[in-house]
């Protein structure tokens, strides 16, 4: 699907949080990077249909958001609520609630689930696992919806290095066969691993936007070259 955003204000009173003339999401990775409050939780949970914008618009392959898009997008958000059952249940529960055949389920549990060693976990209940083994959870819960378009916020902040690889191999997965990752991490290792475009915001605006190679190696703006030390 082909994401077109044009002239996007997100207004909050009297403080504008989003401000952005023209961006495009087609397929692959694309990693947003920017400080805090910079608007990237904002950007993505408006792609999403979770939030409004005060002005502009934002087309999907040239239509505005209706029923059949929330079907093919997905939203894991900063910091996902897990529901207070086991660990398979938690990742199921999303294909349940779109009404999945059983065996479907059982399908797609068993494809995803040895992206992360996790088998010590299934029966758990939520409430008894660490900060990074929900995160694990919560990304398979995503990954299983197999969504034409997943938007990740900050999926692998609370995961060590390992996992956090084992979780990039799962993201790069996710945005094969033509789908698209929009991902929004502070780790511009991950951004280096991992992304096909790079997007960096600051207060709301886009100061840079290209291939990884363009924007990592090579950027214009000066705070963006600051941060990369370049
Ligand atoms: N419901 C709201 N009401 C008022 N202000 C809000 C609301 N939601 C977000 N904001 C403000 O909008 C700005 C952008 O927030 P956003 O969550 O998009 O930032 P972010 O780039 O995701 O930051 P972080 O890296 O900390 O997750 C922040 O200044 C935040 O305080
Ligand atoms: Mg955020």
């Amino acid at each position: 699907m082909h994401i077109k955003i044009e002239n996007a204000v997100k207004d909050y009173g009297l403080s504008r949080v989003l401000d952005i003339e023209n961006i495009e999401f087609k397929k692959g990775i694309y990693v947003i990077l920017g400080s805090n409050g910079s608007g990237k939780s904002t950007l993505i949970s408006c792609v999403a249909g979770l939030n409004e914008l005060s002005h502009g618009n934002i087309f999907y392959d040239g239509k505005k958001f209706d029923s059949a898009i929330r079907n093919s997008i997905c939203i894991q958000i900063q910091n996902p609520y897990l529901f207070s059952k086991s660990s398979h249940e938690n990742i199921v529960s999303g294909l349940k609630f779109r009404k999945t055949s059983r065996e479907e389920i059982e399908k797609r549990f068993n494809k995803y689930k040895n992206y992360f060693e996790i088998e010590d976990l299934l029966n758990k209940k939520s409430w008894w696992l660490s900060g990074g083994e929900r995160a694990k959870i919560a990304l398979l819960r995503t990954a299983v919806l197999e969504t034409e378009i997943t938007l990740l916020d900050e999926p692998t902040a609370a995961m060590d290095i390992e996992s956090s690889m084992r979780a990039e191999n799962l993201i790069k997965d996710m945005a094969r066969d033509n789908r698209t990752v929009i991902l929004v991490t502070h780790d511009v290792y991950q951004a280096k691993r991992i992304a096909n475009h790079v997007i960096f915001m600051d207060k709301g605006r886009i100061i840079e936007m290209g291939s990884r190679e363009e924007v990592l190696n090579n950027p214009a703006n000066k705070l963006v070259k600051q941060i990369l030390n370049i």
